[in-house]
């Protein structure tokens, strides 16, 4: 069997800066009792007034050199950033990452919401497996916190802002990136949106200036798309969720994430949950959370992960993988 793609190292970041329920409640009318019951939420990070999305990436990166070693880096001839928020419509973030680095790479943005890290994970694989490219550094950042509208209760307790990257190589078998589900309807565009240089929606409803979500429509795709998503991957791996290590799912509200856990049939402790700590930041998820369960010593060698986000489009993408099979490791 020839080699799969897989990630062989791992970075993330988060802004030192953290706004509490306390301090939302000091802000607006809203309560810790009702963040915390709707959603599991109890901090966020939030980026400097100085601090973009390409500074979150960069500062990811710099994480995954001081984990893995400059070596990582070698040979890594493709940057992709996915984000929503990216410093500038154009130069594309992934372009200030890979300056800053120092990189011989091409370099692109990639825009698919929430999903967006998972959606790059694919293109690093299908890069690599081609023979396209040696080594894709696949970097989540979002400074969302920018785009909020700061009076909106409904929405500015929910989000923040952070950054996680991975070097996508060959890996040896059975190790690597197997299968992924990617999906989009943009028929549910107007149900999670913000404006760049368009003025409406193909429907004719006017784009937000901030981030505007219908949340009660949003969390009931979600809860069906998370459901359906991780069952096809699973179906696509030829594993069952028995063989499952652990679910890392997109850290956007917990009673989403534990109805995807019960649907599974997983018990708590095979769920990555880092909501209560970060809130929702979109791409950057899926990555931070996997930092945070390598950190507890949550990952080993040889563990079969279930990944699975959603977001605006609407968009969903969910992957199968066996971690490990780093050179360096
Ligand atoms: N504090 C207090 N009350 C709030 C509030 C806040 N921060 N935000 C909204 N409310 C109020 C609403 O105004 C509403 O009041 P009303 O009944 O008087 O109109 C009430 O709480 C209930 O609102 P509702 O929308 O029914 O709450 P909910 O149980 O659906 O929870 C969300 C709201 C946003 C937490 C939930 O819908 C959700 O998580 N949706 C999915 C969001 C998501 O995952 N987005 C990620 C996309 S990547």
């Amino acid at each position: 069997m020839s080699k799969l793609a897989g990630i062989t190292a791992l970075g993330a970041y988060a802004p030192s800066k953290v706004l509490t329920n306390a301090d939302f409640e000091a802000m607006m009318d809203t309560s810790d009792e009702w963040i915390i019951t709707r959603t599991g939420i109890k901090r966020r990070h939030i980026a400097a007034e100085d601090e973009f999305t390409s500074h979150l990436a960069i500062s990811s990166v710099a994480d995954l050199i001081r984990r893995h070693g400059e070596g990582a880096l070698a040979g890594v001839d493709m940057v992709i950033v996915a984000t929503n928020t990216p410093d500038a419509l154009f130069p594309a973030t992934a372009a200030l990452v890979q300056d800053h680095f120092g990189l011989k790479a091409g370099a692109f943005d990639l825009l698919a919401a929430c999903p967006g890290w998972l959606y790059a994970l694919s293109v690093a694989k299908a890069y690599v497996e081609s023979g396209m490219c040696r080594k894709v550094l696949a970097i989540g950042a979002e400074a969302l916190t920018k785009v909020m509208d700061w009076q909106d209760r409904a929405t500015a307790v929910l989000f923040g802002d952070g950054a996680g990257a991975a070097v996508v190589e060959a890996v040896p078998a059975p190790y690597g990136l197997k299968s992924f589900v990617l999906g989009a309807d943009g028929s549910g565009a107007n149900q999670l949106h913000i404006r760049a240089v368009g003025r409406c929606l193909p429907s004719g409803e006017p784009l937000a200036e901030h981030l505007y979500m219908n949340g009660r429509e949003v969390y009931k795709f979600a809860v069906r798309v998370m459901n359906t998503a991780t069952i096809e991957a699973l179906q696509r791996s030829g594993l069952h969720s028995d063989e499952i290590a652990l679910f890392v799912p997109h850290q956007a509200n917990l009673r989403i994430i534990e109805a995807a856990r019960e649907r599974l049939g997983l018990p708590p402790e095979r769920v990555v949950v880092t909501v209560d700590e970060y809130g929702n930041n979109s791409t950057a998820s899926i990555p931070l959370a996997l930092a945070h369960a390598l950190d507890a010593g949550r990952i080993s060698d040889g563990d079969n992960l279930l990944l699975v986000s959603f977001g605006a489009g609407l968009t969903w993408a969910a992957n199968v993988l066996t971690w490990g099979g780093a050179w360096h490791q």
